[in-house]
């Protein structure tokens, strides 16, 4: 008979329904408990899925079942310090959103509270598991278009929140190539926000790749924005996105699509964390590429900061965004902090943590 894993998930919002999905996909797993501190969010979700056990105190619940899965669905700032809290309490494995942290001091605390205490973490960059996105990934490592040498992305809500799946992309499709340098820049004149983190207006960073390629990404620039991008190689080119791939090279005689096999990803990172805990597989979203996305993410704020190419690794633990507003460095010219994800928030809250 299967193992069953004892599931406790932490934040009952928008993107825990796709834990869920995974969960729910394969026989492994059992949900048992959840936490919410909005009352009426875990109550909803709860019913939903049928979870009886239900917290409104993260820790409580982790001090009081014996989970083997934990995963941490909450905004961003509580990433770190909730990957840390279920950490001490030993479970096989913990599955935390995208963006891992909010700078690369918080990353490094919670691999090293992972390894402390034995337990599997992985960030959940889940389209790594969508079927398009790695069937691209395969193509070009069997030659397709040849040597990469360009890929470029574009995007919006920031860089940490949405830019960190495209950056996951960059690597993930080139078979997770190392970033050796970055350049880029950052316009900040209104006071936003994205999901209680301080944000850019727009930005702009350019990878150079230990493969040889260099990669371009956009945000806020650019009306084309998807989750995917183009990646030209040095015998054709490949467009890439959640639901196809367009293939242009010299066989092809034109472009050639390629539909998605229609996988949910969501079931294929379940499936492949429990694998991963009976020693299968490794998790193709172990923590060190969610660190990888935030590192570059850091880089290109760095390099806004000290307005140079900053070679990698980045030795800054704080967000240099941070650091220049502090300073008076990104002045506000139109004055009054805006939250570009306040629509998320229950009841009386406008600003969440
Ligand atoms: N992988 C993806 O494609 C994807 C998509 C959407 C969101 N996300 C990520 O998921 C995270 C959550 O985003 P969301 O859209 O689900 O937000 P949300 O606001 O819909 O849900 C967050 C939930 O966390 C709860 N919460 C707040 N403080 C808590 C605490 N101390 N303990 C337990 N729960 C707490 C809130 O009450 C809320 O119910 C973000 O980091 C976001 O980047 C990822």
């Amino acid at each position: 008979m299967s193992a069953i894993y004892r599931v406790g998930i932490i934040g009952c919002g928008s993107i825990s329904h796709m834990h869920m999905t995974g969960y729910l996909g394969d026989e492994r797993y059992q949900v048992v408990a959840l936490a919410d501190p909005v009352a009426e969010a875990g109550q909803a979700f709860g019913s939903q899925y049928d979870i009886s056990k239900r917290y409104t105190d993260a820790r409580e619940m982790l001090g009081q079942e014996s989970l083997d899965i934990v995963s941490i669905c909450t905004w961003h700032k509580l990433h770190a310090p909730m990957t840390i809290a279920a950490c001490a309490r030993k479970p096989r494995a913990i599955l935390c959103e995208k963006p891992m942290g909010v700078n690369l001091g918080e990353c490094d605390e919670m691999m090293i509270a992972a390894k402390r205490n034995n337990v599997k973490l992985a960030i959940a960059h889940q389209r790594r598991f969508n079927p398009v996105w790695t069937d691209a990934r395969n193509l070009i490592a069997e030659g397709a278009i040849g040597a990469p040498m360009q890929v470029t992305t574009s995007g919006s809500q920031g860089l940490l929140n949405d830019c960190s799946h495209l950056l996951d992309f960059m690597r993930y499709v080139m078979s997770d190539p190392t970033a050796e340098w970055v350049m880029g820049n950052i316009e900040r004149k209104t006071d936003r926000y994205e999901r209680d983190i301080r944000i850019e207006d727009r930005s702009a960073g350019i990878i150079g790749f230990d493969n040889g390629a260099v990669g371009q990404l956009l945000q806020e620039l650019h009306s084309q924005r998807r989750q995917g991008g183009r990646v030209y190689g040095e015998d054709g080119i490949m467009d890439i996105d959640e639901r196809r791939i367009r293939l242009l090279n010299s066989k092809t005689g034109g472009w050639e699509e390629r539909p998605s096999t229609g996988e949910d990803p969501s079931v294929g990172q379940a499936t492949e964390l429990a694998d991963w805990i009976e020693g299968k597989v490794e998790h193709r979203g172990e923590a060190s590429h969610g660190r990888a996305a935030i590192e570059i993410i850091m880089a290109i704020y760095e390099s806004a900061r000290l307005h140079e190419v900053v070679q990698m690794p980045v030795q800054t633990h704080c967000s240099p965004i941070d650091v220049m507003i502090d300073n008076g460095d990104l002045p506000v010219e139109r004055p009054g902090r805006y939250d570009i994800r306040a629509f998320l928030l229950r009841g009386e809250e406008m600003q969440g943590e």
